[in-house]
């Protein structure tokens, strides 16, 4: 919907007119490699445990869910605790319908100052800001899209936004930065520091939640929707000090997470080992189509994340984008000239992808 589209009667805030929903194509393929969803459908015993879990807490679906999400946000602490050994508990994480809700939370309760995010990013950061009358500003990354950090910290330091966006890895370029780096850029950022890290499982390098401890201002944010193969519940959180989760309550609607999410999520938990054995193989097929891409004499950009950004083609991104899509693969021309990405799917999927790109590639050489 464009601004002239509107009708004249619709008060539509200012704010909003020109804007245009989000939305990559839902549409049929043999391989769905777009979204960066988790390939691995949910096990048999897994979805036999959520929906025992369903019928226990139907009978009290008359009553509202837990406002607080406690046991929710008690076993997420957990859960990190065992990954990277802090020692944080549930006053540390809030919980949300994903981490976008999260992302929405965070500029609605800290977005007066404006916001900062370096470009090409995560694009609902932007547009989230936009939505909430956050002011926001591109920062700039290098050429080749990695980000000088040095550069980013003068950017910042000049621009004192109340909230700094780092996306590590980052989506769409899979690049992950140190945690040296973001230990830097912490020790130089005024207002909250947010590290967006949807993709963290999939990374070698250590998590931002290690530095809360010492540096109060740091916001971690997290998702089930990657790693945990749990995109449909909605679920995400952030790992934080207790006084940004008391914000949180300042702008969440009231009983936002519903009994339902919260008791999937639960037992999705349960299953942690289980599902994050898919992430060990979707990183050893990351490599297998890494390789499989440089053999086709594209440029892919290192990755630590479930999905691949790759140039080096002679025809327009969209016109490859079409030309796979016609050939059952789904994969997403995220806006950058010359440039396409894929999420790293099944091995299967992955075969029909780097076979679909060959002869995509062998077209434009004819
Ligand atoms: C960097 C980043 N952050 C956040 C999200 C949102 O994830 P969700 O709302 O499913 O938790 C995504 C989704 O692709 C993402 O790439």
């Amino acid at each position: 919907m464009t601004e002239a589209t509107w009708p004249q009667w619709l008060p539509i805030r200012p704010n909003l007119s020109a804007l245009s929903p989000y939305g990559a194509p839902q549409v049929e393929a043999q391989a769905s490699l777009n979204t960066n969803e988790n390939p691995f459908p949910l096990s048999p015993e897994l979805v036999a445990a959520i929906s025992a879990r369903v019928a226990e807490v139907a009978a009290t679906l008359n009553r509202y869910p837990d406002r607080d999400a406690t046991e929710l946000r008690t076993r997420l602490a957990s859960y990190i605790n065992e990954e990277s050994g802090t020692k944080i508990d549930s006053t540390n994480i809030w919980a949300a319908n994903g981490s976008n809700e999260i992302i929405q939370s965070l500029f609605l309760a800290f977005g007066a100052g404006g916001a900062i995010g370096f470009l090409p990013s995560y694009s609902m950061h932007p547009l989230i800001a936009r939505v909430t009358l956050t002011p926001w500003r591109d920062g700039r990354r290098r050429e080749d899209f990695s980000l000088d950090v040095d550069g980013a910290i003068s950017e910042i330091v000049q621009v004192k936004p109340d909230l700094t966006f780092i996306t590590t890895p980052n989506n769409p370029t899979g690049e992950a930065i140190s945690i040296q780096e973001i230990e830097k850029l912490a020790a130089s950022t005024p207002g909250l520091l947010v590290i967006d890290e949807a993709y963290a499982e999939f990374s070698d390098e250590k998590s931002a939640v290690t530095l809360i401890a010492q540096y109060p201002h740091v916001v971690v944010i997290r998702t089930m929707s990657k790693a945990f193969s749990f995109a449909g519940a909605r679920v995400g959180y952030l790992v934080a000090h207790p006084s940004v989760v008391d914000a949180m309550m300042l702008v969440r609607l009231p009983y936002h997470l519903s009994t339902l999410t919260q008791g999937a999520a639960l037992v999705a938990l349960d299953f942690k080992d289980q599902l994050l054995a898919g992430v060990t193989e979707l990183r050893k097929q990351r490599g297998i189509v890494t390789d499989a891409l440089n053999e086709m004499g594209l440029n892919v950009l290192p990755s630590q994340a479930n999905f691949l950004l790759f140039s080096g083609f002679t025809s327009s991104s969209h016109q490859l984008w079409q030309a796979m899509l016609d050939r059952g693969i789904l994969i997403r021309d995220v806006g950058l000239s010359g440039y396409l990405r894929t999420t790293i799917g099944t091995g299967a999927e992955n075969e029909k992808f780097i076979n679909a790109l060959r002869e995509c590639l062998a077209k434009e050489k004819s």
